[in-house]
Parts: C-alpha cells; sequence; structure tokens
C-alpha cells in the first residue's frame, strides 16, 4: 500500500545494503546515540568497520553521493534497520521502516509533498488518531547560535538540572529538550524558543512549508521543543505521533530536511528531505485502534486432488497464471480432510479430482457457498473459473 501511495507520485524503489561502511552512520552526526550507543558494528575478515544499518537516510545519500543521479532524485525505501536499544513495546532492536528521500531540490513544497504522502497513508490504513508536529531547526548558522544559546541557558541552572539532563547538556544542549523528567520541565519551558534564532531564508522556508499544509488542509501542530533524535537535520523537521501509544513510543514516523548529509559523504552540497515511518509502531497503533491493514486474500480456488496431488499441482499453477488466487491440500490427506481444509480456506469453489475425474479428464467444481456443483472438462477449467469467477 505504501508503494501504491509514492509510486504515484514519482517515486522509485531503491534497496541499499543492510551492511554499510561504519564511516556513513558516523557522519549522521557524533552527538547522537543512534551512533555513539546504539550501532551494531564489527570488523569484518578484510579489517573493515562496517555496521548495520541504523536507519536508511545515510545510505540513500551514500548512493547518491556514489551515482550521481539526476535531480530531484525521488526514491522509497522499505527494510530493516537495527539498533542496540533497550527492547519494550514498540521498541526493538530489529524494526522495519518504509520512507522516502528527495534529493536535489530545495522547495517548501516539496517537504509538503512527503508529508502528504505519509498523511495518505495513514488515512488509507485507516488510523485516525495520528497527530503532526512540526517545527524548524533553522539553516546550521541559526541552529549554532541556538544552541549556544541553550548551553548557557542550561549552563545557569547547574545542579538543578537532572544528572542526565547534565550529562546530555555536555554532548548535544538540544537533546535536554527532549528530556520528560518532572524536575527538568521548568527549565525546558524558560529556555530560549529556536523561532528567535530564523534568519530570513529559514523563516520565510518555515512559513511556506505551514501555508502549503495549511493548503491541503492536514492539520498540525507547532512544536518549538520538537528536534528529533538525529544530527544531520536543518530547516524543517515533523513527526508523526500515535495517540494510542505511550508517549516514551509514540513516534509512528518522522523525518525533516537534512541538506548537508550528501556532502558530508562526499558528494556536491545537495539538498535533501524525507520521513521514515516505523512499521512495528504502524502495526501497534492499527491494533489499538482496531484497523487492519491489509484484506486476507480472498481465493477463487481450493485445489482438493486425492490422485497423489500431481494434479493438484498442475491446476493450482495454472490458475495462478491465468491471474487467479489457488491453494490446495497437501500430504495426500483423505478426501475428508481435503474437504475441510477447503472450507476453512474461505475459497469460492472447491475444485475436486478424483479417479474417476482424473481417468475422465474432467473435474468437479463445487461452489463453496451455496449453488450446484458440475463437472468440467479439465482442459477447460482456468478458462471456465475466469469466467465464472464474478458470480461466485
Ligand atoms: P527516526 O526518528 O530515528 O528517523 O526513525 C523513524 C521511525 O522509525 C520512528 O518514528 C519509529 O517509528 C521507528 N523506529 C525508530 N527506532 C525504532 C526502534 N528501535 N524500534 C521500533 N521502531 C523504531 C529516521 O530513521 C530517519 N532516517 C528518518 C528520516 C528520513 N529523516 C529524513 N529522512
Amino acid at each position: 500500500m505504501f508503494a501504491d501511495v509514492v509510486e504515484r507520485a514519482g517515486y522509485g524503489q531503491l534497496i541499499t545494503p543492510l551492511l554499510e561502511d561504519l564511516g556513513v552512520f558516523t557522519r549522521i552526526g557524533d552527538a547522537t546515540d543512534v551512533v555513539t550507543k546504539e550501532m551494531y558494528d564489527f570488523v569484518d575478515k578484510g579489517e573493515r568497520h562496517i555496521a548495520l544499518r541504523p536507519e536508511m537516510t545515510a545510505s540513500v545519500c551514500r548512493a547518491f553521493a556514489e551515482h550521481r543521479p539526476t535531480t530531484p532524485w525521488k526514491v522509497f525505501y522499505s527494510g530493516s534497520n537495527f539498533r542496540y536499544e533497550k527492547p519494550q513495546r514498540g521498541r526493538y532492536r530489529q524494526f522495519d521502516q518504509v520512507g522516502v528521500e528527495v534529493l536535489g531540490a530545495d522547495d517548501p513544497n516539496l517537504d509538503v509533498e512527503i508529508v502528504a504522502l505519509a498523511w495518505e497513508f495513514y488515512a488509507r490504513l485507516g488510523l485516525q488518531q495520528v497527530s503532526l508536529i512540526v517545527n524548524s531547526l533553522g539553516e546550521p548558522d541559526d541552529r549554532n547560535r541556538y544552541v549556544d544559546a541553550l548551553r548557557e541557558h542550561f549552563t545557569e541552572c547547574g545542579d538543578a538540572l537532572s544528572e542526565q539532563s547534565r550529562a546530555t547538556l555536555e554532548r548535544n544542549p538540544l537533546r535536554v529538550l527532549d528530556s520528560k523528567r518532572e524536575i527538568d520541565q521548568p527549565f525546558i519551558a524558560d529556555a530560549p524558543q529556536i523561532s528567535e534564532f530564523y534568519s530570513e531564508g529559514a523563516a520565510e522556508h518555515f512559513a511556506a512549508v505551514l501555508a502549503g499544509l495549511e493548503a491541503l488542509e492536514i492539520p498540525f501542530v507547532i512544536e518549538p521543543k520538537l528536534v528529533r533524535g538525529l544530527d544531520y537535520y536543518r530547516r524543517t523537521i515533523f513527526e508523526f505521533q500515535g495517540g494510542t501509544l505511550d508517549s516514551a513510543q509514540n513516534a509512528l514516523g518522522g523525518g525533516g530536511r537534512y541538506d548537508g548529509l550528501v556532502e558530508a559523504l562526499g558528494g556536491p552540497p545537495t539538498p535533501g528531505v524525507g520521513f521514515a515511518l516505523g512499521l512495528e509502531r504502524t502495526l501497534l497503533a492499527c491494533d489499538d485502534e482496531g484497523v487492519f491493514a491489509a484484506e486476507p486474500v480472498a481465493l477463487d480456488a481450493f485445489v482438493v486432488d486425492v490422485t497423489g496431488g500431481l494434479q493438484a499441482a498442475a491446476i493450482t499453477a495454472e490458475l495462478r497464471a491465468a491471474g487467479l488466487a489457488a491453494d490446495r491440500g497437501y500430504d495426500n490427506r483423505s478426501m475428508k480432510a481435503q474437504m475441510k481444509l477447503a472450507n476453512r480456506s474461505g475459497a469460492a469453489v472447491a475444485l475436486i479430482v478424483g479417479d474417476d475425474e482424473l481417468a475422465n479428464g474432467t473435474v468437479i467444481v463445487k461452489p463453496m457457498h451455496g449453488g450446484e456443483q458440475v463437472v468440467v472438462p479439465r482442459s477447460e477449467i482456468s478458462a471456465h473459473l475466469t469466467t465464472h469467477s464474478d458470480q461466485n
């Protein structure tokens, strides 16, 4: 379903490796937990320092720097990622993401386009309790001046700040804003706001993103304290939060701009924007809201073959090639046992082949939800089902 949403917007699939040179991910930033604490890395037999990918944005930028495709390069991906975290509901050491990245365009309308795609994906799943929060971290200079101001502010708080936040302050003052500790809250509430530091360009870009979201009637909340966990972000950042999930793991997905990352990976200066959505958290939210992502496949036919199984193999292959959904019984079980499976499968018809049918070159077509059974020549079974599948 995700592929369907994004392919219709011009995104092509990119498959990046599970393993990359460690250096690809250290470019994400050395002040982020994903790099300093959560990386699965090892030295391989050729003495190369390798990491299991903790996310896919850096790999996409590495691929861009290596292959230099024409821009704007609009790609989507899906796959597993690995982070050494404390496992709990919604937080796993191996988890799956789907996402998009666009490289080579600065247009704020792109930020709006990708948010709208994620929004459409959640809507198509049927999720209703998803909220969008947005912020801008400004240009790198704005962000640096803001970080200095935060460092000064939190340093003045001294020992009144929690011990954990004092440690975070040393590494990355922005992340102190993420603290959920009660004791830190008054200092966070008093902290300077990023919007006071925006350059004209950053303010204009952010205003254009917000205007675009309004034009598409996508509801959002501006959260000046949203900083996100990865260091590469500049300007727009956003997160989708699930209303049914615990607040520590309620980010269903997130993303933003990372205009300097391609350059850090050896490519030309290239703007970039994207998001990744966590699939396990999305499924938890689907469970909580009682919506289901995929309808079970409705089988057109279930083949019951009591002559050894070769007929079932041939008929299912033929039906599948004709575009019908077909399954069968295995292990040469009795007619009764196979009919039970046919019943349970929900198939529209059972196709029965016994010794007589094998000898006569026929198949019994037995409707499973009412109706008369008929005998059809074996050679006409696909055509018969194709013509009758609408009526079953
Ligand atoms: P992220 O916020 O680290 O961003 O991860 C995106 C989503 O992946 C999270 O919102 C969450 O749903 C899911 N996720 C992350 N860690 C775990 C975990 N340990 N267990 C389960 N789910 C998890 C990124 O990865 C960026 N690459 C997003 C991006 C793309 N920014 C720009 N382009």
